[in-house]
């Protein structure tokens, strides 16, 4: 097996060629005058595995040149974050569940695809291929446990991703809890934890994605205010837009990691082991 990347993936292909023992194969990336996307890969064999997430439009075209220059062999792809996923429904009339339209795109050409904690795990019907979805929670429960707080807490940032937050806290057998929403007024919002007072607590909020960081700081204030000891924010996938990590830092946040499905300078846990073992428990049955 041979593996190959789009641009923004090339550090997780390498370690996951690292994991499998498979070769990677260069890949040239780059840009014809009128802003067309060109692509070349050097010489693959009978089975290519593709490492590309879409973290943009042209990584979703690059992902899409790479399945053609791969033709010859079988593909499997690797979508470590899918951009589009949250727009998972038809919000209203007139609009595109995008979330489909771009698994429909990348199914045709490959064999199976394998997405990392994907936002809604109801996305994985829209791909016409097999589609498997690999979670981290351990590698993040790791990284966490590396941080020697005392006592954390675990923290996810509304229901949706409880569940998420329970598979990391069980790696270092530590509380967990879900915020919650209360309205006190017209204007005035409680967000806490539903269950676990956060006095004294060492607090580190996990998610699948931070974007904007909105959803993390505003939660960070609260806890602060409600005597948390020290807070932290720990995610998947890194997205980070305008200016989402220094307002998380700003509003408190003393760490933030996340891993290298979205490759930036906070991406201190990898999703490689996650992804090799898959890959070769899938190729064993
Ligand atoms: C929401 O359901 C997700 O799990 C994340 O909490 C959300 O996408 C984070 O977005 P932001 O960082 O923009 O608040």
């Amino acid at each position: 097996m041979r593996i190959i990347s789009t641009e923004r993936s090339q550090v997780l292909a390498a370690r996951v060629a690292g994991k499998l023992g498979a070769s990677l194969v260069e890949a040239k990336f780059n840009r014809f005058p009128d802003g067309e996307l060109y692509f070349k890969c050097g010489k693959l064999d009978d089975e290519t595995l593709i490492v590309s997430s879409i973290v943009n439009n042209d990584m979703f075209v690059q992902t899409l040149l790479a399945i053609d220059a791969a033709d010859q062999s079988r593909i499997t792809l690797v979508v470590p974050y899918l951009g589009y996923s949250r727009q998972d429904r038809r919000f209203s009339p007139g609009e595109p569940i995008s979330a489909r339209a771009v698994a429909r795109a990348l199914s045709t050409g490959i064999e199976r695809i394998y997405v990392v904690n994907i936002h809604d795990p109801g996305v994985q019907g829209y791909f016409g291929v097999p589609a498997e979805n690999i979670s981290i929670a351990p590698a993040i429960g790791g990284y966490i446990g590396d941080l020697r707080l005392k006592n954390p807490l675990i923290l996810a940032p509304d229901e949706g991703a409880a569940a998420f937050a329970a598979d990391v806290a069980a790696i270092g057998g530590w509380d967990c809890d879900h915020l919650e929403k209360t309205r006190l007024s017209g204007e005035e919002v409680r967000i806490a934890p539903k269950t676990i007072d956060v006095t004294g607590r060492e607090v580190v909020i996990v998610d699948d994605i931070i974007s904007t960081g909105g959803t993390l700081a505003t939660a960070a204030c609260m806890l602060q205010e409600q005597g948390a000891a020290s807070i932290h924010a720990a995610c998947v996938h890194g997205v980070f837009t305008s200016g989402a990590y220094t307002r998380l830092r700003a509003a408190g946040v003393s760490s933030i990691v996340s891993s290298d499905t979205y490759e930036n300078a906070s991406s201190f846990i990898s999703a490689a082991s996650a992804i090799a073992t898959a890959i070769r428990e899938d190729a064993h049955n």
